[in-house]
């Protein structure tokens, strides 16, 4: 959608960008550059999918670069095996070593993560220069051989051919990968973890499988710098170079296929542009690199496109063909949801204390009491979210405490956040696919749902936008469409009408009486009253943690102990006896 003319013009470009680089490079000197270049790009391209989609730091990539060109080199020139046979050892070896590296986001982010992979990295280089009867220890291996494609690739010129061919069909797998149900499940986790689990993404899953992606893509590249220069050694494969890779991808522009590989080039020929500045180069080029991420915060290509971004405004996606299908498949009144004593203790803190909560399909069950009595408490411990102290939570017939968020999403629940959690860089289309997603079937059904959701409510229109630049109550609409698309049978929703104006409160009304009439179950956190009472054919009332009283509104709000509890707040209090009247 709207990518695809200019994406077949950046492929036309890239392809005649290939063809024409090896012709254009007349010295071998240049060549060779350029095969240098196009390897270390490529270990960049797997930095775009790990921390450009994903989010996730890695000082580690020289690591998994120098695991492809062990074993293309120890292929060929000692085991006498075919380059393209040594190539898949070499990519299952380093996605191996980037599952157990992955593995570790599981306890670990930020700053830890950055240093496990330093530490990673080390023990890599430490291996390299000391396992001398493997890796010929510091003097390296040479000797090591080019693989046969079409022909023998014996000049440079033909080897720059093949390398930088690698680059563009890998340039293109990951920018495919982007706008792919993972990629989006990646750039989910990278903009706001906790609420792309609870839309059935499975952070750690998505986590790992970046880290064994990226390892593989960088091993790639390190197989086609052992066969380019026929001779490694270990000090190509240290810290320093995994930093070089790092300021490559933030360079160029984490996020864009064509920024890695602008950062990967710029940053290979750099050093040789300024090499008549001789001592200072280093001090040059470190500057250079300063310059760049402190100024363009999206990388050189983010910079130049931000110009071209407003010329091309993406069409609005295709209408849905039928409805979105709301509200579940099972008899009304059945119960779906049943909390059973259900208790929630941060330290001597009763947050939810002993909670018994019955909710029935097709009906808005309101979940109410004063600031601090729980009630987000219990979202997140029917979400997930929490773990509970004690107690159960059954969700349609099978329980589901202690169950991972993003496996209580996938029975069929879906929530919205009372400080909103959307993934702010993403588009509001985006937004709404990564929830269209829980549902499954293939990408065109991910659609359909998604652009239904978007329909029902009203927001089509604004589909492009980034979902940081929305107004508040905007973003909260889309808060719920994300939700809807997955088709839930249960929609927890956490005060949507906060921070809404009077308008706003109206249409969200609306919408959920839309949504009920459809059937669908909605558990209503929410401080307006009038809202509650216009909405929900059943009100829980929570106090300190406790139950304190339940029923139909007309009963509860009058009931003398409910008074009592929101009497702190007055504005509460007076709702509830307006309500009453
Ligand atoms: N992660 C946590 N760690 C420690 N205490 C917590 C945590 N989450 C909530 N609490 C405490 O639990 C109590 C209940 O909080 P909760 O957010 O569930 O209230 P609430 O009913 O949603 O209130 P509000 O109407 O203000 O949103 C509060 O005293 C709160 O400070
Ligand atoms: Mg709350």
């Amino acid at each position: 959608m709207g990518r695809g003319r200019s994406g077949a013009a950046a492929v036309a470009l890239g392809l005649a960008l290939v063809a024409a680089l090896p012709f254009a490079v007349t010295t071998r000197y240049g060549t060779n550059l350029l095969i240098l270049a196009a390897a270390w790009s490529i270990s960049t391209l797997g930095l775009t999918v790990l921390l450009g989609y994903t989010g996730q730091i890695s000082l580690a990539q020289a690591t998994f670069f120098g695991i492809g060109a062990y074993a293309v080199a120890l292929g060929t020139s000692r085991w006498g095996i075919d380059w393209w046979l040594a190539l898949p050892i070499g990519l299952a070896a380093a996605g191996a070593a980037g599952v157990v590296l992955g593995m570790t986001t599981l306890k670990l982010g930020g700053h830890y993560l950055a240093m496990v992979t330093i530490c990673f990295q080390i023990i890599f280089s430490q291996i390299a220069i000391n396992w001398v009867a493997v890796t010929g220890g510091p003097d390296g291996i040479s000797g090591i051989r080019r693989p046969r494609f079409l022909v023998p690739l014996d000049t440079a010129q033909q080897y720059a051919w093949f390398a930088l061919g690698a680059l563009f069909l890998v340039g293109v797998a990951v920018w495919l990968l982007k706008d792919s149900a993972l990629g989006r499940s990646m750039r989910a986790v990278r903009e706001n973890e906790l609420a792309a689990e609870a839309l059935g993404v499975d952070s750690l899953r998505v986590k790992v499988t970046a880290f064994a992606l990226s390892a593989v893509i960088a091993a790639l590249g390190g197989a086609l710098y052992a066969s380019g220069f026929r001779y490694i050694s270990p000090d190509t494969f240290s810290l320093d170079q995994s930093i070089e890779v790092l300021a490559m991808v933030l360079a160029g522009g984490s996020e864009a296929v064509p920024g890695s590989i602008l950062g990967g080039f710029l940053l290979t020929f750099l050093p040789e542009w300024l090499r008549d500045l001789k001592n200072i180069y280093l001090v040059v080029y470190g500057a250079v690199i300063i310059l760049v991420i402190l100024f363009m915060p999206e990388g050189l290509w983010g910079w130049a496109r931000l110009a071209g971004r407003r010329l091309a405004r993406p069409a609005p996606p295709r209408r849905a063909r039928r409805p979105l299908a709301v509200g579940g498949r099972g008899e009304a009144g059945e119960p779906i949801l049943a909390l059973e004593n259900l208790g929630k203790h941060f330290g001597g803190l009763k947050a939810v204390d002993g909670v018994d909560l019955t909710v029935r399909r097709g009906e808005i069950h309101a979940l109410i009491g004063p600031n601090g009595s729980g009630k987000t408490t219990c979202i997140n411990l029917i979400s997930g979210l929490y773990r509970p102290s004690f107690g159960g939570i059954r969700f349609l017939g099978r329980e589901v405490a202690g169950v991972r968020p993003n496996r209580i999403a996938r029975r069929g629940m879906a929530r919205t956040f009372q400080n909103i959690r959307l993934f702010r860089e993403l588009t509001v289309w985006e937004n709404v696919l990564v929830g269209a997603q829980r549902a499954g079937g293939g990408e065109r059904a991910v659609r359909e749902r998604a652009a239904a959701a978007l329909e029902f409510v009203g927001l089509p229109a604004r589909a492009h936008e980034r979902c940081r630049n929305l107004p508040y109550g905007t973003q909260k609409l889309v808060e719920i469409a994300r939700a809807l698309a997955g088709t839930p049978e249960l929609l927890l929703l956490d005060e949507p009408a906060a921070g809404l104006n009077q308008t706003e409160k109206q249409e969200l009304v609306d919408l959920l009486r839309r949504l009920h009439a459809h059937g669908l179950t909605m558990l209503l956190v929410e401080h307006d009253m009038s809202l509650v009472n216009q909405l929900s054919e059943a009100i829980t009332v929570l106090n300190f943690g406790k139950k304190i009283s339940e029923g139909k509104p007309g009963d509860v709000l009058a009931d003398p102990v409910v008074v009592e509890a929101y009497l702190g707040n007055r504005d509460a209090a007076l709702g509830l006896a307006r309500e009453h009247a």
